[in-house]
């Protein structure tokens, strides 16, 4: 994008703040770690028995210049640009001579040897920048033998000392996968991966917050609480809401912490309680009956994208599905479905039908942000309602694409630049097979703790296209966990009484700049 607005012109001007560990040279301290899984180790013989590291600021050594690949990977996410710009000040701080290649439209620019040079002129233009459009993305997957030969063949054309891998789960198993690959050609190059998605999954025990979740939930936050405003200023209908995020509910979580709908699904909740597409309906139903009685006939309800698949009828019709559409096609998949999966495949609406049969994504995993769950309902309370005679004007939503590529938020454009440096401080050190990782991100950023994890630890076994494969797991809503728990608290006084909470939008200034997600300081209170 070559114009600029006003607002934009004033973000390039915003200065992340440095993590004190990274405001000079770094030593990056061993520390040791217990030993992995056998399947793990026999995949990933190279890369994993690295130890994790943590980073010590320390005197600046003289450095040899370095040559190092960058790519974004999967679905964008605010902040994306500012990795780019602190892994590229990182590198040159230490050596003029260094230089950063940014691969195009994702991981098949690393097979087709698609890529661009970046500079400071380049760069300049992106500082702060939401989206990934200075490269582009893509979701095609290192994998096969000649994929990773021509990955191998385009890291050694261009000679570089590192590559940094941008993206969520499964593209941080690719880089694993890759680093293994380069190791056991005796290809010497850094493959270093940095946690990002919105959906928030990509986090875990030593992974505090994948980059984009902040800005996305800030953005759905602020539309829901719009649409909570209108419900109450019109007074006439129900909004069916889907929030994004493929998999975890983090983001619809968030949300309801943040605005207070009448009701929120939260995927892993029902799967745990092992709730039907009945039982929801009937939630819902019943939901609007007893609005209905006091005389009330708005209503604000959330689903996050991926509640599809944790119900447990649709999770084993998918998996049915999953597996026999990576052998035939549609329509011999539908008669090789079970009994019972073909019965309910057979009852759902034809659209939602189309929906579930579109090609999978290249990781195999069915493109959830296509099927209009928050539609399925709509339609199956109407209809139940409808039965009933009772008065209902629903209309649906879906918060989906608008939340990936904001401006980031000022947490989400820090963090990110630190991610960054703290990549090029790994690309310095030259070890494969790592994903930089901030620990105390509720802190002040001077303050917080930079680590690069070895990637095969994070790493277990999976079934995706019918074959057990090794995965990053997902990090899901823990419903036992204290953020659920904050939710709970007044939930069922939200049902009757309209509780919206508006938190507007994304603040760049003042006080309520430096705001951090729920999500994130609920699961820092716990340390
Ligand atoms: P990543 O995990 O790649 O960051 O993508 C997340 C996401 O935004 C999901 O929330 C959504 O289901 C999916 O991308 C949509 O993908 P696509 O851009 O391919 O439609």
């Amino acid at each position: 994008m070559t114009n600029h607005s006003l607002l934009q012109k004033l973000r390039k001007q915003y200065r992340p703040q440095i993590a004190d560990c990274l405001s000079d040279f770094v030593a990056w301290e061993e520390k040791k770690v217990p030993c992995l899984q056998n399947d793990v180790l026999k995949t990933f013989p190279h890369i994993s028995q690295n130890p994790i590291l943590e980073a010590k600021k320390s005197p600046i050594k003289e450095l040899k210049s370095l040559r190092v690949g960058v790519v974004f990977s999967g679905g964008p996410a605010a902040g994306g640009h500012n990795c780019l710009w602190g892994l590229y000040e990182g590198i040159k701080k230490y050596h003029k001579e260094s230089s950063l290649v940014g691969f195009l439209s994702g991981p098949s620019g690393i097979i087709e040897g698609k890529y661009k040079e970046l500079d400071d002129q380049i760069l300049q233009d992106y500082y702060n920048e939401g989206g990934f459009d200075c490269l582009g993305s893509g979701r095609t997957k290192i994998e096969t033998k000649e994929q990773f030969e021509k990955a191998k063949q385009t890291i050694k054309q261009l000679a570089l000392d590192a590559l940094v891998v941008i993206g969520g789960d499964d593209t941080n198993t690719n880089a694993a996968l890759l680093a293994e690959y380069l190791e056991a050609e005796n290809e010497k190059v850094a493959v270093i991966g940095i946690p990002k998605t919105i959906d928030g999954d990509m986090r875990g025990e030593m992974i505090e917050a994948s980059f984009g979740f902040d800005s996305a939930a800030a953005v759905y936050a602020e539309l829901l609480g719009n649409i909570a405003r209108d419900a109450i200023s019109s007074r006439k209908y129900y909004h069916f809401v889907k929030i994004m995020g493929r998999t975890a509910s983090h983001l619809a979580l968030e949300c309801a912490l943040a605005v207070q709908p009448n009701l929120t699904f939260i995927g892993e909740e029902v799967q745990d309680l092992q709730l039907s597409i009945k039982d929801i309906t009937d939630e819902i139903v019943n939901l609007v009956e007893a609005r209905a009685k006091k005389g009330i006939y708005h209503g604000v309800i959330v689903f996050p994208e991926g509640l599809i698949e944790f119900i447990p009828e649709m999770k084993s019709l998918i998996k049915e599905l999953n597996a026999l559409l990576a052998k035939m096609d549609q329509n011999q998949a539908i008669e090789h479905l079970s009994a019972k999966a073909k019965d309910l495949f057979l009852r759902l609406p034809q659209k939602i039908q189309q929906q579930l049969l579109i090609d999978r994504d290249s990781h195999g995993n069915v493109q959830v942000s296509l099927i209009e769950t928050e539609k399925l309902f709509l339609e199956l309370s109407q209809e139940e309602l409808g039965k009933r005679g009772s008065k209902f004007s629903p209309l649906s939503h879906f918060f989906g694409y608008e939340g990936r590529c904001c401006l980031p938020t000022n947490f989400d454009a820090t963090y990110c630049f630190n991610l960054g440096l703290a990549a090029a401080h790994i690309a310095m050190k030259g070890v494969t097979g790592y994903i930089v990782a901030i620990a105390n991100l509720t802190k002040d950023p001077q303050d917080w703790i930079v680590k690069a994890l070895p990637l095969a630890r994070l790493i277990h076994f999976e079934m995706r296209k019918g074959v057990m494969k090794p995965v990053i797991e997902k990090k899901l809503v823990d419903v036992k966990g204290l953020v659920f728990k904050q939710f709970m608290k007044n939930r069922e006084e939200c049902k009757l009484q309209d509780c919206y909470i508006n938190p507007g939008p994304i603040q760049f200034f003042g006080p309520a700049a430096n705001k951090i997600s729920s999500t994130l300081i609920i699961e820092n209170q716990k340390q």
